[in-house]
C-alpha cells in the first residue's frame, strides 16, 4: 500500500513557537484527506492486528490515533515502563504507510493511582469521591495524576518522538467530558490560589462576588470554597468564577503536556474537542495547539443533525483561524450511549464526512478502527463492525475512504463566508450562573439558532469570539451575548461604519465580567450603536402545573385576571413595508411573526450617542412591535425589532425577542438584502446544501429525495466526470465539483 502521508522529515514545516500557524496538510505532510480512526490494538491479537492492517490498505486508512487509553499497559507499575509493544506497533503501521497520531496516553489513569493514591480520584459536589472502573477518574488539581502524567508524556516523547511513523501528539482525551469539575481539598486549595492571583486580597474578591448581599462577606480568602452542595442560590460571581476556574484547571493539565511534547518534538499537538462543549472555553484551549481536532457525534434520528455537523464544522474552522481542522472522530454507524442509539442511514456516513470536508475539515477520523467486543462500548459503531467486512458499514467505509482519495486538491482550501456569528463561553457560563432571568440552555441555543437559519438559508458563515476583527464581514450577528464587552461595542461600531449589519439579539449585554447587573438600560456598551436600551425583561413563563382549562367555568375571581406571562409564545407585527413583503414572498401560511418566551421591554433614544463624532444622529426605526397577540399582551406596540441606520449601508438592528424559525429567517432574508449576501448557491431544492472551498463546491443533499441543482458546471472530483449544468443527487449524496465561482 502506498501512504497518502509522507515521511515526516521531509515534508513538515517546523513549528516556530506558534508565529506561523502552517494548515494541517502542511504539518502533517498529507496528499489527501486524512483517514482512519481510534485503534486500540491492544485489545485484539496479533492475527486480528495482521488482519487491521490489511483492512486499513482496503479502506484507504492513512492516520490512526494509537495509544488513547492504553496507560495501563504503558506503566503497569508506579514509575516503570512498557513501551516495546507500542514501538513494535508504530513501526508496523509506518511500514504499511500509517501514520500515526500518538496520544499521551493520560486520559485515563491506571488502577495502581487510584487505590495507592485515593486522592488522585475526582470528587462529586456533594462530597462523593468517584470510583475506579470507568474512565478519567482523575482530580485535575491531583499532584499525582499531574506529576505521573507529565512523566508519561515525556517518556513517550523521548522515546517516539522522531520516530518518521508518528505525525503529530493527541493531549488527553476530550478533556472534561466525565471530570469537567471536581470539589475535593486539593480543589478547594487551587481555587483559592486562582482566586489570590486573579483578586490579590480579599476585599477585591468581595467587591467583584457582591458579598454584602445575604451576608456572604469574606474576611479572609482562606474562607472561600468552591460552590458545592448549598442550601439555596449560589452566589453567581462565584459559580462563574468557579466555571473559570475549573476551565483553567483542565486547561493547564493540556499545556503542561503540550509544553512536554514541544520540549522533546518538533510534532503538531493536538487535543479532541467537543464542539460547542459547555464546560471549557475552547477559544482559549485553541491558543495552544498547531492543529485543531473535533468529535462530533450528531443524532442520526434528529432532522437537524445536518445542521449539527455544519455548526461543529464552522466553529472549529474559527478555533483553527480560518485554517482547516481535522475531524478526530465520528461514528461510522450507531453510537451506544443514547437511549435509543440510531444506526446512520444508507449513505450519510460518506455524506456527512463530505460534509465536514466542506466545512473545513481536512481529515475524517472515526471512533473507532474496530468496534469492541468487551467494554462499555460494545456496541458501539466501528469502522471494522462485529461482523466483519460483511454488512452495510464496511461496504460505506470503502467508499468513504476512496471518496477522500480523490479530494487532494481541498486540501488547505478556506472557506469564504461573509456572515459571522458571535460566540463567547465566558457570557454562556454568566448566563447559566445567574439567577433568572431565565433558565438558560447550557449549549449556545440562541446562537446555534441564528447559525441555523443562515445555514438553511443556504449562507457561509464563520462563527468568532467576541475578539474576533470583524472587519470584512458583512454581517454580523450577536446573539446572547449575557457579558457587555466594550471592545465588542467598538469592534461593532467599527464594521457598520464601514458598511456591515450588525444584528443584536438579547438578552445580550446584560452583566459586566463579575456577573454584576449593567445598570441603566441593559445592552450597555452597545447603546450607542444600537440607539436602545432595554429597560426590563418581559419572559413568558409557559404553562404552570396541572391543567385546569375548564377552571374558568366556575373560578368567578380568578378568571377575571389576565396571565399574558404563562403563555408560551407572542405575536409580532412588522412595521412599514420592507419586513411584511418579505414575510408575504416567503409564502409561510400567512404573514405570521412570532417570538418563543423571551422578550423585552426596550426603549429608543432620543438622541442616540455617535457612532463617530457627526455620525450619530440618524434615528432608530421601528422594523415590528410586539402585536399584542397571546403573551404579548402587555407589549403590545412597543418595538420588538429595531434599526439604526449608521452609514452607507450599514446599520444596527436589535431584536428584542427570541424570534421563531420564521422570523429569523424573515429578518435575515432582509439583512442580507442590506449586506448584498448571496446564498453560496442560489435557489437549490429541498434538502440540498452548498458550500464553497476556493475553487471546490460541494453539494450535498441530506434529504430523502433525489434532487436537481442546474447551472453546475466542472469536473466531479470524486468520479471525474463533467458536469455541464445540470446535475442530479441521489437521496443522501453528495458533489463535489470543481468549478469556478459564478457571479
Ligand atoms: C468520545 C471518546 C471516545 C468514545 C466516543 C464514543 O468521543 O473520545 O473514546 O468514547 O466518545 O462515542
Ligand atoms: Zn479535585
Amino acid at each position: 500500500m502506498t501512504s497518502s502521508v509522507s515521511s515526516v522529515s521531509t515534508s513538515r514545516p517546523a513549528l516556530d513557537g506558534g508565529l506561523r500557524r502552517p494548515a494541517p496538510h502542511e504539518l502533517l505532510g498529507l496528499t489527501s484527506p486524512a483517514y482512519g480512526g481510534d485503534y486500540n490494538p491492544e485489545q485484539w491479537d496479533e492475527a486480528t492486528f495482521a488482519e487491521d492492517l490489511e483492512l486499513m490498505a482496503e479502506a484507504g486508512v492513512n492516520l490512526v490515533s494509537l495509544g488513547i487509553f492504553s496507560w495501563a499497559r504503558l506503566e503497569p507499575r508506579e514509575g516503570s515502563y512498557e513501551l516495546d509493544w507500542l514501538v513494535e506497533i508504530v513501526g508496523r503501521l509506518h511500514d504499511a504507510g500509517i501514520a500515526v497520531d500518538l496520544a499521551t496516553a493520560t486520559a485515563s489513569p491506571p488502577a495502581w493511582m487510584a487505590t495507592d493514591h485515593p486522592e488522585s480520584l475526582p470528587m462529586s459536589a456533594d462530597g462523593v469521591r468517584l470510583g475506579l472502573g470507568s474512565r478519567q477518574q482523575y482530580c485535575p488539581s491531583s499532584t499525582v495524576y499531574r506529576e505521573r502524567s507529565a512523566a508519561l508524556a515525556e517518556v513517550l516523547a523521548e522515546r517516539l518522538g522522531d520516530h518518521p511513523g508518528v505525525v503529530m501528539w493527541h493531549i488527553g482525551n476530550e478533556y472534561g467530558c466525565h471530570t469537567a469539575e471536581c470539589f475535593c481539598p486539593a480543589c478547594a486549595r487551587a481555587f483559592r490560589a486562582w482566586l489570590t492571583d486573579r483578586y490579590g486580597d480579599v476585599e477585591r474578591l468581595n467587591a467583584a462576588w457582591g458579598t454584602d448581599f445575604w451576608s456572604q462577606r469574606y474576611t479572609s480568602l482562606e474562607q472561600v470554597c468552591p460552590p458545592a452542595a448549598m442550601p439555596t442560590f449560589h452566589n453567581p460571581a462565584q459559580l462563574l468564577d468557579w466555571r473559570r476556574f475549573s476551565d483553567h484547571q483542565l486547561r493547564s493539565l493540556m499545556e503542561a503536556e503540550a509544553r512536554i511534547l514541544r520540549a522533546h518534538s518538533s510534532l503538531p499537538v493536538t487535543t479532541n474537542f467537543m464542539g460547542d462543549f459547555p464546560a471549557t472555553d475552547y477559544w482559549r484551549w485553541a491558543e495552544s495547539l498547531d492543529i485543531i481536532s473535533d468529535d462530533s457525534y450528531p443524532d442520526p434520528a434528529d432532522a437537524a443533525a445536518a445542521h449539527e455537523v455544519a455548526w461543529a464544522g464552522d466553529l472549529m474552522r474559527g478555533l483553527a483561524d480560518g485554517r482547516p481542522w481535522i475531524l478526530m472522530e465520528q461514528a461510522p454507524g450507531a453510537v451506544q450511549w443514547r437511549r435509543r442509539n440510531s444506526p446512520k442511514r444508507p449513505g450519510q456516513f460518506l455524506l456527512w464526512s463530505l460534509a465536514r470536508v466542506a466545512h473545513g475539515a481536512d481529515g475524517v477520523l472515526q471512533f473507532q478502527w474496530r468496534q469492541s467486543r468487551q467494554g462499555a462500548e460494545t456496541f458501539h459503531s466501528g469502522m471494522v463492525p462485529h461482523a466483519g467486512r460483511a454488512g452495510r458499514t464496511w461496504d460505506e467505509v470503502v467508499a468513504t475512504g476512496r471518496a477522500l482519495k480523490r479530494l487532494g486538491p481541498v486540501l488547505g482550501e478556506p472557506v469564504c463566508a461573509e456572515a459571522a456569528v458571535v460566540l463567547d463561553w465566558d457570557s454562556q457560563w454568566a448566563l447559566s450562573s445567574t439567577i433568572g432571568p431565565v433558565e438558560p440552555g447550557e449549549r449556545f441555543e440562541a446562537a446555534r439558532a441564528w447559525h441555523r437559519s443562515l445555514w438553511e438559508a443556504g449562507i457561509a458563515t464563520d462563527i468568532v469570539p467576541v475578539r474576533a476583527d470583524l472587519a470584512g464581514y458583512r454581517l454580523i450577528v450577536v446573539p446572547e451575548v449575557f457579558i457587555d464587552y466594550p471592545e465588542l461595542a467598538r469592534n461593532l461600531e467599527g464594521a457598520a461604519a464601514a458598511g456591515a449589519q450588525v444584528v443584536v439579539a438579547g438578552p445580550t449585554g446584560v452583566v459586566d465580567t463579575d456577573a454584576g447587573a449593567v445598570l441603566g438600560g441593559y445592552l450597555g456598551s452597545l447603546r450607542p450603536l444600537l440607539g436602545v436600551r432595554v429597560t426590563d425583561h418581559a419572559a413568558l413563563s409557559g404553562p404552570v402545573g396541572q391543567d385546569d382549562s375548564r377552571g374558568a367555568l366556575v373560578n368567578r375571581v380568578s378568571r377575571a385576571v389576565g396571565t399574558p406571562a404563562a403563555e408560551t409564545w407572542m405575536g409580532l407585527e412588522a412595521v412599514g413595508e420592507s419586513l411584511r413583503r418579505v414575510l408575504d414572498q416567503m409564502g409561510t401560511p400567512a404573514p405570521d411573526l412570532r417570538a418563543g418566551g423571551w422578550a423585552e421591554e426596550v426603549r429608543i433614544d432620543e438622541a442616540p450617542g455617535g457612532v463617530e463624532a457627526g455620525q450619530g444622529q440618524e434615528p432608530v426605526e421601528v422594523v415590528a412591535v410586539f402585536d399584542g397577540r397571546s403573551g404579548g399582551a402587555d407589549l403590545a406596540g412597543r418595538p420588538a425589532i429595531t434599526r439604526r441606520p449608521v452609514r452607507g449601508p450599514g446599520a444596527a438592528w436589535y431584536v428584542a425577542a427570541d424570534l421563531d424559525a420564521v422570523g429569523r429567517a424573515a429578518l435575515l432574508r432582509l439583512v442580507c438584502a442590506h449586506a448584498r449576501i448571496r446564498p453560496v448557491v442560489a435557489d437549490l431544492p429541498d434538502g440540498v446544501e452548498a458550500q464553497r472551498r476556493g475553487e471546490i463546491l460541494f453539494l450535498l443533499n441530506h434529504g430523502d429525495r433525489a434532487a436537481e441543482v442546474a447551472g453546475i458546471v466542472g469536473t466531479d472530483l470524486i468520479s471525474g466526470e463533467v458536469c455541464t449544468g445540470h446535475v442530479v443527487l441521489a437521496p443522501r449524496s453528495a458533489l463535489v465539483v470543481r468549478s469556478r465561482k459564478l457571479g
